[in-house]
């Protein structure tokens, strides 16, 4: 038996039927061929799964495919613009937060849900909001880095903006 579902990923538009055992992470990349999102576990554990839902970080092996009915969904394909890196993809790569680059769009995607609400965030705030995504290379303290340089960006092009308005 299948199910039809239909789901916005990265502003286009989807319908599949697909089987109710299938795992969100599964019909991203299998279906959709958005390989970016990666599978690091079978405990939920390690966040390389994580993607946006309704704006919202959430790891995709955690959710059936049948359950993201109706919804919005991001993943890292989808979070440049016109060709333009994400201050978080810049900050990665501008302060070497990746080695192996496995844990990275999970890093970004929980990152990017953080700066959403905090564009200011302190380290520990950082720190905190990563605590569900694992890196096996980099010891961390350059992701953090990674974070702060995409932080100053929005919240200086923020600042920039709203000065051009007064
Ligand atoms: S694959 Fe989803 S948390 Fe590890
Ligand atoms: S960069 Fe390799 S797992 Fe994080």
């Amino acid at each position: 038996m299948s199910i039809q579902i239909h789901v916005k990923v990265n502003g286009v538009n989807y319908n599949h039927d697909v089987e109710p055992r299938l795992l969100l992470v599964h019909y991203l990349r299998d279906v959709l061929r958005l390989t970016g999102t990666h599978v690091g576990c079978d405990t939920s554990s390690c966040g390389a799964c994580t993607i946006h839902i309704n704006g919202k970080a959430t790891k995709s092996c955690t959710m059936l495919a049948v359950q993201a009915e109706g919804c919005d969904i991001t993943t890292i394909e989808g979070l440049a613009n016109n060709g333009e890196l994400h201050p978080l993809q810049e900050g990665f790569k501008e302060s070497h937060g990746l080695q192996c680059g496995f844990c990275t769009p999970g890093m970004i995607m929980t990152s990017a849900d953080l700066l959403q609400h905090n564009d200011q965030p302190t380290e520990e705030e950082i720190r905190v909001a990563l605590e569900g995504n694992f890196c096996r290379c980099t010891g961390y303290h350059n992701i953090v880095k990674s974070v702060q340089y995409a932080a100053d960006k929005i919240h200086a092009a923020q600042k920039n903006k709203k000065e051009a308005v007064v």
